[in-house]
């Protein structure tokens, strides 16, 4: 392909300055709050599409946030490749503990990143990654080399569990129609070690409530009395897993996909440094599941994991009291074959019968997806391949991420496609987290790759 590299360096610039403006809309799907915003940041995901040379955009209703779609079909009887990213981004807090505004990107270098790095809430996840496509596809149809017809899917409420998306995909079928999906919304390894995600985690998301007396009470008067809702919660939190770190949920491992030693050793080769890791993250040493290396139990383990927990008195000061109610919000990340909603079930079943007689449980189930694995010798993996070695001079490796996009699974279920995961993102890039940020580098890098997936996907599908 023709004019890549000189495209993109010519156009750099301009590339950064209107992902920095998509970056100052505030898309927080998860508070109302920013509704307006959300609606916002959709209009200018059209626009940006209608500007790279989109045939047909438009904005699709669904019972909450829209989906933005966009299509360049240059030859029905030429492949298609759909695009799938999110436009909506996590909530920026907690704001003390950015060093510049969330939704006011500046560029900064670090050491991972000397030629700078953007930094904004949705940088990297997934505004940044979602837009490299978009302007893959403006430098495509600019320099006139789109080799095959190309959709946009770009959701907004991707960061709270994707709830509508089945709801469009499948009232859609005929417009999403296409031949591979092809996502930017996980990360690679490193700057010079590129990789293809191959898996995702599933998700069960719950929320528990523990209630022990019906109005909370002076802690000496009835202190030692009666159950203290956030010392049961505790405990009980404490039980789910062992000595091991085993899980304690009955059945919960029942249908875990066990790897064979093989596929365990192709996993230890990839390059991975222990003490780097601990230092990253200032941590004395790693814990997890006995028996299983960092990279199994981040990636081909399931977990459970308490996300957030509350009750009682937290303000300044103390206040002597026994809450009436605590609650603890809790994700269990799954592998292949576990059933998201099975295990769900398995949780609350399990969760109530530990709770002793003095107090009530209640367990809401929020969201979940299933887990998804791809086979690295079908004919879009090698595509996807072929790219990487094209703009990095290696050949990418496979890497199963412990991360979750819940609807990965679901599209190969309705539209019967594989999905292709090329991230661009690195672990430290600090996606959910204060300080979010974007190489410039991963940017242009992924602007310049993407090209090269459509220029072999097209190839290797007439052959
Ligand atoms: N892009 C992430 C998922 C991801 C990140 C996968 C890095 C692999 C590597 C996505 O936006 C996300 O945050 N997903 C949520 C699940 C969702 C249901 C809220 C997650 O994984 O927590
Ligand atoms: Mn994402
Ligand atoms: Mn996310």
């Amino acid at each position: 392909m023709e004019h890549i590299a000189s495209y993109i360096q010519e156009h750099q610039q301009r590339f950064i300055n209107e992902l920095i403006e998509l970056l100052k809309i505030p898309s927080v799907s998860a508070d109302s709050a920013y509704s307006q915003d959300v609606w916002n940041c959709a209009e200018a995901v059209q626009k940006s599409l209608q500007d790279a040379g989109c045939d047909v955009t438009e904005i699709c209703e669904t019972p909450g946030y829209p989906v933005v779609y966009g299509e360049k079909i240059i030859d029905v009887s030429l492949p298609t490749v759909l695009i799938y990213g999110h436009y909506d981004v996590q909530p920026a807090d907690p704001l003390n503990l950015w060093d510049t505004e969330p939704f006011d990107p500046v560029i900064r270098n670090t050491e991972i990143h000397p030629e700078g790095a953007i930094f904004a809430r949705g940088a990297c996840d997934d505004k940044g990654q979602m837009y490299m496509h978009v302007k893959a596809v403006e430098l495509m149809i600019a320099t006139n080399q789109l080799p095959c017809n190309v959709k946009f899917m770009i959701e907004g409420e991707e960061e709270v569990g994707s709830a509508n998306l089945s709801w469009f995909i499948e009232r859609n079928h005929d417009k999403l129609k296409n031949d591979v999906i092809l996502i930017s919304d996980t990360g690679m390894i490193a700057k010079d070690v590129p990789s293809i995600t191959t898996g995702l985690r599933g998700l069960s998301y719950v929320e528990v409530e523990v209630t022990g007396p019906n109005r909370d009470l002076h802690s000496g008067l009835y202190g030692g009395a009666v159950a203290n809702p956030i010392n049961i919660l505790t405990k009980m939190i404490a039980s789910l897993h062992d000595e091991n770190n085993h899980i304690t949920v009955p059945g919960f491992y029942d249908k875990v996909e066990e790897l064979s030693a093989k596929e365990r050793a192709a996993m230890a080769e990839a390059p991975f440094s222990l003490e780097n890791y601990k230092k990253a993250l200032d941590i004395n040493d790693v814990y997890g599941e006995k028996g299983y290396s960092t990279n199994e139990r981040n990636s081909i383990r399931p977990t459970l994991d308490v996300n957030g927990i509350w009750g009682g008195y937290i303000g300044e000061g103390a206040k002597t009291v026994i809450a009436s109610k605590a609650y603890a919000k809790i994700s269990m990340r799954l592998v292949p074959d576990q059933d998201w909603k099975e295990i769900t079930e398995l949780f609350q079943k399990h969760f109530e019968s530990i709770a002793p007689e003095a107090v009530k449980v209640k367990v809401k189930p929020h969201h979940g997806g299933q887990a998804y694995v791809t086979p690295i010798d079908s004919m879009e993996y090698q595509a996807a391949s072929k790219a990487y070695e094209e703009t990095f001079g290696k050949t990418p490796i496979p890497q199963r991420s412990g991360g979750s996009i819940p609807i990965v699974a679901l599209f190969e279920k309705e539209l019967q496609s594989k999905t292709i995961l090329m991230g661009f993102g690195l672990d430290s890039d600090a996606i959910h987290s204060p300080n979010e940020h974007f190489g410039v580098w991963n940017y242009l890098k992924g602007i310049e790759t993407i090209p090269y997936f459509f220029k072999h996907f097209t190839e290797l599908s007439k052959s």
